[in-house]
């Protein structure tokens, strides 16, 4: 811990100042062109990753953070919440990915795509301190480290191994709002009531190194260069293409019986839409955790090598696209629950969000512990984590700790920024502490990785 807390620290000190000077161009420039400030102060880098600029001088990710200082007004909710998300789920998924790309897909090259800073006053919004630690933003197009892929994970002719993921978030306008709102101060987060506003859309788009030959739907690829680790173990930076894989959504939707609405969609080539953004077709919605729903470990439903795509008929919370010509074959949650081909299949979506909590009390999945306190799969402990809380509660009630309102980035920003500020300090005050006599305890507050995948060889589970 203490190991990965020093590197963390090294790496940070290191590109803080060779970013700095990038920030500072950038920021500069844009704040000038606006004297209205409607907009938060803009103080984070844009990523913690990529070669010198003198070995590298190609496109660069700009974070998007001006966010809006007022909350914006009713009339800006997106079109697509007046369709019912239940019976017309369909509809509402592909009107939400239309509203997506309206500002974000250009139609020219695929790589200037998601590029939220671009617009003078940006509609969509990053969130801060995702740059930190090993994992952090690459500089091309600031994704973050997500997830390994396991040999047959994406399909079962996929042998590759060392696979990972890769992915990048946006906030609309009443997300980017509540962002900065917590961030306001850069020295003094406040997580206090953190809400976010019926209307906030936040959209994700993840990509594999997994090469796209091994997986039939990601023939006819859609293709960004990114500055990721070698492989997944890997903590050295190559340039490597990565395809597409998997687009999530989150909605704020106030018809939601918890607040929230969770979508997903994957990537089919054989699609063959000329806007190949339109290959990413819906998996399926979900709006809740289903807590009645326990067939046990595995049940016939859960699926982690994907031959067929195995939809669980008992699921009241969950609608899985029925149309296999149209959704390749693919693992879903635990249960048959909505989750991605990135994601774990002993989990799912609203399941894992729901934790997400500053300081983080619980792990995001009850496998995401030491293997000793690994609960039995379905059993009431495991449960835990598939119960429904509302939007803005928090997912342990009983502890001090604010609900970060189902946003992972929001709890992993102030993690990074806690841990980063407790090192800052810890190199201060050692040096004038006689470490024997007074030793530097580890005191930070409990703190749980939160991560969104694993191999999980080490917990006692087998298949039936
Ligand atoms: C095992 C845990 C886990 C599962 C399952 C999971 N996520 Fe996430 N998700 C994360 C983590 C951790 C982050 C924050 C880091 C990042 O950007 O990926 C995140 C980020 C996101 C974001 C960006 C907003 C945010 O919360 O910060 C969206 C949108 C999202 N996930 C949607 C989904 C959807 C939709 C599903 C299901 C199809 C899903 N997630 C399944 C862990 C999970």
């Amino acid at each position: 811990m203490i190991d990965c807390r020093n590197r963390c620290i090294h790496t940070f000190a290191l590109l803080a100042i060779m970013l700095s000077a990038v920030t500072l161009i950038r920021c500069g420039a844009s704040q000038a062109a606006d004297p209205e400030k409607a907009y938060v102060d803009q103080h984070y880098p844009d990523f913690g990753f990529l070669p010198s600029p003198s070995q590298y001088k190609g496109r660069l990710f700009t974070l998007s953070q001006k966010y809006p200082k007022a909350e914006p007004d009713v009339s800006e909710r997106p079109e697509f919440l007046k369709i019912d998300f239940q019976k017309n789920w369909r509809e509402y998924l592909l009107a939400a990915q239309d509203y997506c790309f309206r500002d974000n897909v250009l139609g020219g090259d695929v790589a200037d795509d998601f590029d939220a800073a671009l617009l003078d006053q940006p509609k969509w919004f990053h969130v801060p301190w995702q740059h930190y630690g090993p994992s952090g933003r690459e500089g091309v197009h600031g994704l973050t480290k997500e997830a390994p892929v396991q040999p047959q994970q994406l399909a079962l002719s996929q042998t590759y191994q060392g696979g990972q993921m890769y992915a990048v978030a946006i906030y609309n306008s009443f997300g980017g709002y509540q962002i900065g709102k917590v961030w306001a101060d850069k020295n003094v987060p406040n997580a206090k009531n953190v809400r976010f506003p019926v209307g906030t859309v936040v959209m994700k788009v993840l990509f594999t190194d997994v090469p796209s030959e091994e997986v039939p739907s990601l023939s006819n690829p859609l293709k960004w260069n990114a500055y990721v680790t070698e492989n997944y173990l890997a903590t050295n930076r190559v340039f490597k293409e990565v395809s597409l894989i998997q687009m999530d959504l989150m909605v704020r939707d106030e018809r939601a019986p918890h607040g929230w609405v969770f979508g997903n969609y994957q990537y089919n080539g054989k699609m063959n839409n000329k806007n190949k953004w339109k290959n990413l077709i819906p998996v399926g919605i979900q709006w809740g955790n289903d807590p009645d729903v326990n067939d046990g470990t595995w049940g016939d439903y859960t699926n982690p090598i994907p031959v067929i795509t195995r939809r669980n008929p008992h699921l009241k919370q969950t609608i899985i696209n029925p149309d296999d010509n149209e959704l390749p074959p693919t693992h879903l949650g635990w249960n048959g629950r909505l989750n991605g081909p990135a994601d774990n299949y002993l989990s799912s979506c609203m399941s894992c969000h729901q934790t997400a909590q500053s300081p983080t009390k619980s792990p995001s999945s009850p496998l995401f512990q030491a293997a000793t306190q690994v609960p039995p799969v379905g059993s009431k402990a495991w449960m835990r984590w598939f119960q429904n809380i509302n939007c803005a509660e928090r997912f342990d009630a009983d502890k001090p700790t604010s609900s970060m309102d189902f946003s992972l980035q929001l709890a992993i920003s102030l993690q990074n920024f806690y841990h980063w500020k407790d090192e800052a300090h810890r190199t201060i005050a050692g040096r004038y502490r006689n470490e024997q006599l007074n030793p530097v305890g580890d005191d930070v507050t409990e703190e749980f990785e939160i991560l969104r995948s694993e191999p999980i060889e080490s917990n006692q589970i087998k298949p039936r």
